[in-house]
């Protein structure tokens, strides 16, 4: 097979991470080996819920940049239908004139896109939510669930642990503080550091660098998808996947009571005492009460209870997640400052902090069967009513 178009060196440069010893030589070779690399991480994400690229119909791309990914996707558009969208002009001329088995556009900074509601079977990319603030993401999320359709994969990246971990470890060397990026992190789940290198770059100037912590992903993605998987450094061995489906129908909204009786009706004939009149305030506030969207269900009343029970049991093992990774990336970053290692030091660490990231691994995935098994019970209970 010949070796795909190769973008220019600016367009290249705008999607590779500086890295201070590179050069256009090293840059462009990393360009064809990460882009081959991405194909396979995102057919191992799949493969965590079942799927394969090609079982889809139509694909997007979101920010494909100068098509690192999509060059090498060729093979598959005899089958997909393959699309790709980015804010860079320039990037999406080059892919147009290189890649023509796929078809690509120009979308606003904002939504909406340039694309119907549901169009999607699969929407996937690398590295794009990594560099918006909270209410960029925000806006895309809503954007990117509406123009999927229902039951459809998202794979999204995020900057977690690891990335955080490596960059406390460059601060530490640099002889700056990571501790007040680290509590920041810690308490909001999300971080938006503007003082970075993207500053004055070719890039617009909301695009920075965002990191975020697992728990957020599930309390605060979850509200927009259901979160299918959640796989640390699966994307170019640094950057973690995230594995979303668009849920089948829109949360279902608390049905009005259509003639609700009069008040006296509960109480019985004359005035209610003080208490019933509580209590009947509180059941009907209860009954008209909105459904928060992060624990709709399907099975209504009954399901969102168990949504919040659930959330409730996660929270101490979201906690302890939580508190082990900073006590890890402090200890290991205390040590690191401290210590010259010796080779042995560093292989019990590097052993030790590989063991907790399993575990942490494993945690996660419990926490996925356990939302899963509840979705399933829910399913079959309103199979079965
Ligand atoms: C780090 S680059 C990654 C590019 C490509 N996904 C890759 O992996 O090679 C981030 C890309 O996201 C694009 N981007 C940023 N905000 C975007 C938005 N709101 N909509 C579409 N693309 C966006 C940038 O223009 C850039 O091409």
């Amino acid at each position: 097979m010949t070796p795909p178009p190769l973008p220019p060196d600016e367009l290249i440069d705008r999607v590779t991470p500086g890295v201070a010893e590179a050069t256009a030589e090293t840059n462009r070779a990393d360009f064809r080996t990460s882009g081959r690399q991405s194909v396979q991480d995102l057919e191992h994400a799949l493969a965590a819920i079942d799927r394969r690229l090609d079982s889809y119909g139509r694909i997007l791309e979101f920010g494909c940049g100068c098509g690192r990914i999509m060059v090498w996707l060729e093979p598959l558009a005899a089958r997909c239908s393959l699309h790709g969208t980015d804010i860079d002009e320039a990037a999406i001329q080059w892919c147009r004139k290189n890649l023509p088995f796929a078809e690509f556009g120009v979308n606003p900074h904002e939504p909406p896109m340039q694309y119907g509601d549901a169009m999607f079977d699969l929407v996937y990319n690398h590295s794009v939510l990594t560099h918006l603030d909270e209410r960029h993401q925000d806006v895309w999320m809503a954007e990117l669930r509406r123009i999927t359709k229902p039951g459809g994969t998202v794979l999204l990246t995020v900057h977690g642990e690891q990335v955080f971990e490596d960059n406390e470890i460059a601060m530490a060397g640099a002889g700056e503080d990571p501790r007040r990026w680290r509590e920041q992190l810690e308490s909001d789940g999300i971080l938006f550091v503007e003082q970075d290198s993207y500053t004055g770059s070719a890039h617009p100037d909301f695009y920075h660098t965002t990191f975020h912590a697992p728990w957020y992903v599930f309390e605060h993605w979850g509200r927009f998808f259901s979160i299918r998987a959640y796989l640390p450094r699966a994307a170019l061995s640094f950057q973690d996947i995230v594995v979303l489906e668009r849920p089948d129908d829109d949360p279902p909204r608390p049905r009005p009571v259509a003639a609700r009786p009069a008040k006296e009706a509960f109480g019985g004939p004359g005035p209610a005492a003080d208490g019933e009149t509580n209590l009947m305030a509180r059941v009907e506030a209860e009954l008209t009460r909105e459904i928060a969207p992060r624990y709709a269900s399907r099975f209504g009343r009954p399901g969102e209870l168990a949504r919040r029970v659930l959330l409730r049991l996660m929270r101490p093992y979201i906690l302890i997640e939580r508190d082990l990774d900073r006590e890890l990336a402090g200890a290991i970053a205390d040590t690191r400052r401290q210590l010259r290692m010796p080779p042995l030091v560093k292989d019990v660490l590097d052993r030790h902090s590989e063991r907790m990231k399993r575990l942490e691994g494993d945690l996660r995935v419990e926490l996925v069967r356990l939302a899963d098994r509840l979705d399933r019970v829910e399913r079959r209970g309103s199979n079965d009513g």
